[in-house]
């Protein structure tokens, strides 16, 4: 499409196209951010950060589109990915972790997203284990993390970040209406998309530096203080297994570590957490 009919879709809808240029100049990273691949739409940005890396793109490289097609969450689900509104994108990461520490990029990358949506709404964020971004209770933003290991080290790690940015709650398809919120429904008013990615993008680059740096060990306890779920009852749906308990927090590998019913502590490695009425 070409700029022009970009900007007049755009505005049909009361936005512009995401000027990137606006980013790249003032983005102060040490690693993430160094090329942007932009999409008027695409697939899904973690299918094309995969085939980016499997074709030995470096780490750092971002891929953003305007709205997937395929846009998908985890455990199967989709992602609700209409143009200009939101932001959809992928960062292709190398880790120097071993295999088993994978799941830390996840938590790592919540920390950084809660920060930046801290900056931007006066709202409290909360994590719902292990990657959601709640604000007001309801997801605003969502990070889907694909890997590729062989025995010993991470070959690559795709982090696809969604922010339900400027999403009025109308615009909302019904299936996600009363779960899912926007920054905009919270803050009350339109926010700028770049400022917005340029914020997480050097969030995520200075997490990402401390993990590195420093290990887990530095990133978890702020992963717990947005932690929304502490001493709360949950049901926490397996695939092979449901359990009830009361979850106490995370151990050091990123599982949740819950308190069972029957008095046994239980790491989960993954699954869906719903919180139950006190
Ligand atoms: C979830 O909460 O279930 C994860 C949602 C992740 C959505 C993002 S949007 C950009 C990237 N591309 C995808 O297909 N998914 C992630």
């Amino acid at each position: 499409m070409r700029a022009n009919d970009r900007e007049k879709k755009a505005a049909e809808l009361g936005n512009s196209p995401l000027r990137l240029d606006s980013i790249q100049g003032a983005l102060a990273t040490k690693r993430l951010g160094t090329k942007f691949h932009y999409f008027e739409e695409i697939d899904s940005t973690n299918s094309h950060a995969r085939r980016l890396a499997e074709t030995g793109a470096p780490e750092g490289e971002v891929v953003i589109a305007e709205r997937q097609f395929e846009g998908r969450g985890r455990l199967g689900r989709s992602w609700e990915s209409p143009p200009y509104s939101n932001l959809y994108f992928s960062l292709l990461l190398r880790p120097a972790l071993a295999p088993v520490h994978a799941p830390q990029m996840t938590l790592m990358a919540a920390v950084a997203l809660a920060d930046t949506v801290a900056a931007f709404v006066v709202e409290p964020p909360a994590i719902k284990w292990p990657n959601d971004i709640l604000l007001q209770g309801r997801k605003v933003a969502g990070i889907l993390t694909e890997s590729s290991c062989d025995a010993k080290r991470i070959e690559f790690v795709i982090l696809g970040i969604g922010v339900n940015l400027n999403f009025p709650r109308e615009r909302m398809p019904e299936t996600i209406r009363d779960r899912a919120t926007s920054l905009m429904e919270v803050g009350g008013k339109s926010f700028s998309r770049e400022n917005f990615l340029r914020r997480l993008i050097q969030d995520l680059d200075r997490c990402y530096g401390i993990l590195e740096d420093f290990g887990f060990d530095a990133i978890a306890p702020r992963w717990e203080a947005y932690f929304a779920l502490r001493g709360r009852r949950v049901r926490v749906e397996m695939v092979d297994e449901v359990i009830s308990g009361t979850a106490t927090g995370i151990d050091g590998d990123g599982a949740l570590l819950l308190e069972a019913e029957d008095g046994v502590l239980r790491r989960v490695l993954a699954g869906d957490v719903i919180p139950l009425g006190d």
